[in-house]
């Protein structure tokens, strides 16, 4: 049973300056939810109740989020604004937090490997916040890969097709397709340029993860841009056979760029914010 879901946040967001020059990107609003609410809503949907937070020097926000504001609470209680707190209550009452830090900035795969306190031996989650994944026609997509895992029982990546001028951006796999869409990952590259990209398939922001990675990041030479990758410890299990590419079914929008934190927002505002569910 997966139990714990990773949030590595401990990253500097300068896409996004100066709005996160003082406030952690992870709580920019997708119209009134910050992007980490989304995510941790992703996980208590997979039933992954005990959520563990990779921080940083200034993501304060983050733990004040996931904590009661008696203040305000008082102040809004019994009236029409108390349903805004709804989601956020929820979250609080049904989850554990529990939060380090990343010291210094070298790579997810470091990230990942500062909160091995916090996972202990079991298999996990990682969800990056940026990767907004949202299934309005059924499970979310943390949920299609637990399951995945019940029958699999090894590493699972979450993949979608990208442009091909865009592998530069993204983990990419390759690998024997065993239905059509899970693939026995035999490739994986970290941001290659399309000329030496084995396909067009590109990891985003949802791993499971077996215990036995902490283990091999610790071994893990940097890698692109001098940072400790996930892709490259990942590889390693790859090449026992021990991971699996998931073709989610459902929307990602990237809000670490301004196009896809924009169709986010459309999109939510849309589908959520204008039928009363967007808190
Ligand atoms: C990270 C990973 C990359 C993956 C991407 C998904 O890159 O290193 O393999 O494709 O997340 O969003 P980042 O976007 O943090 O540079």
């Amino acid at each position: 049973m997966i139990k714990k879901c990773m949030f590595p946040a401990a990253g500097y967001g300068t896409r996004f300056l100066p709005a996160t020059k003082a406030m952690p990107k992870e709580m920019l609003p997708i119209v009134s939810k910050p992007l980490i609410q989304y995510g941790v809503e992703e996980a208590l949907e997979a039933g992954l109740k005990q959520i563990a937070m990779i921080t940083g020097r200034g993501k304060r926000a983050l733990e004040d989020h996931f904590d009661i504001s008696y203040e305000l609470e008082q102040q809004i209680q019994d009236t029409d604004k108390e349903r805004y707190l709804t989601g956020i209550r929820r979250l609080i009452d049904e989850c554990t937090f529990s939060y380090t830090r990343q010291v210094q900035m070298k790579g997810l795969g470091h990230a990942i490997l500062s909160g091995q306190s916090l996972i202990g031996d079991e298999p996990f989650a990682v969800v990056l916040a940026d990767d907004l994944c949202i299934n309005t026609e059924g499970e979310g997509v943390l949920a299609q890969m637990v399951r995945l895992y019940n029958q699999f029982r090894c590493s699972i990546v979450a993949i979608q097709e990208v442009p091909p001028e865009e592998t530069h951006k993204y983990g990419i796999v390759a690998g024997e397709m065993l239905r059509d869409d899970i693939m026995r990952v035999s490739t994986m590259v970290e941001k290659p340029k399309p000329a030496d990209a084995p396909s067009n398939m590109a990891i985003i922001g949802r791993y499971i993860l077996t215990p036995d990675i902490f283990e091999i990041i610790q071994a893990t030479e940097p890698g692109k841009g001098g940072e400790i990758q996930i892709t490259d410890a990942l590889m390693q299990q790859a090449r026992n056979g021990l991971v699996l590419a998931y073709k989610f079914k459902g929307q990602r929008f990237d809000c670490g760029s301004a196009e896809g934190y924009m169709a986010a927002t459309n999109f939510c505002y849309e589908h959520f914010y204008k039928a009363g569910k967007g808190y």
